[in-house]
């Protein structure tokens, strides 16, 4: 099973994910990281485990499809199975997510992390959101990507209390142990639903 990682950031999941694979809990080769953002923190992450880091810088394409494609091109040749995203900051076109749909899964072999609970917000800030509107308690998500924004099937989910005087910062902080926690988890899950089918 070779996995690729999507990021466009820090990559502190990223980080935890590949660690994850050394260490059997994902049994999984990490196979590819791609990352769409010149110097982000992903890129080094990604070299300094030795994986193959493609850099696509999607304002070099002349559409988002042009990008999708050579993104997918990135996938046959390192033969990816499936895909995590990791704080990857772009919307997955329909006919990306149509290329990459498994009959036999019922989904696109695509998962992702949403800091929030999809139901209560979609969206590219969820601690932000958790925050300014008041939440006693937030919630941390994975779950499958289908042609919406944070609409996919859940995979599994926790909940985060936020607590009197948090800033987004310390939110973020509590939020990103509970991410690094679950996601190996569920992509282990969705690791062992693929190999089994
Ligand atoms: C995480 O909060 C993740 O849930 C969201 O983007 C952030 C990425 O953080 N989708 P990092 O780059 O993995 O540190």
């Amino acid at each position: 099973m070779r996995l690729a990682v999507f990021a466009s950031g820090r990559g502190t999941n990223l980080k935890r994910i590949l660690e994850a694979c050394k260490q059997g809990e994902i049994q999984a080769e990490p196979a590819l990281v791609i990352c769409n953002v010149p110097g982000a923190g992903a890129i080094q992450v990604g070299m300094d485990a030795d994986v193959e880091v493609l850099g696509l810088d999607h304002r070099e394409f002349p559409s988002r499809k042009a990008h999708e494609e050579a993104v997918l091109r990135g996938l046959e040749e390192h033969r990816i199975d499936l895909v995590a995203l990791a704080g990857y900051m772009r919307l997955l076109s329909p006919f990306f997510v149509g290329r990459m749909h498994d009959p036999k899964l019922g989904q696109a072999r695509i998962l992702n992390i949403h800091p929030a609970d999809p139901a209560r917000y979609r969206g590219p800030d969820g601690y932000g959101w958790a925050i300014e509107s008041g939440q006693t308690e937030t919630a941390i998500t994975v779950h499958f990507v289908d042609e919406g924004m944070d609409t996919g099937h859940v995979i599994l989910q926790e909940k985060v209390p936020v607590l009197p005087g948090d800033t987004v910062d310390t939110l973020r902080r509590r939020g990103l142990e509970t991410e690094h926690r679950v996601y190996p988890r569920a992509i282990q899950q969705v690791v062992s639903r693929i190999g089994g089918n």
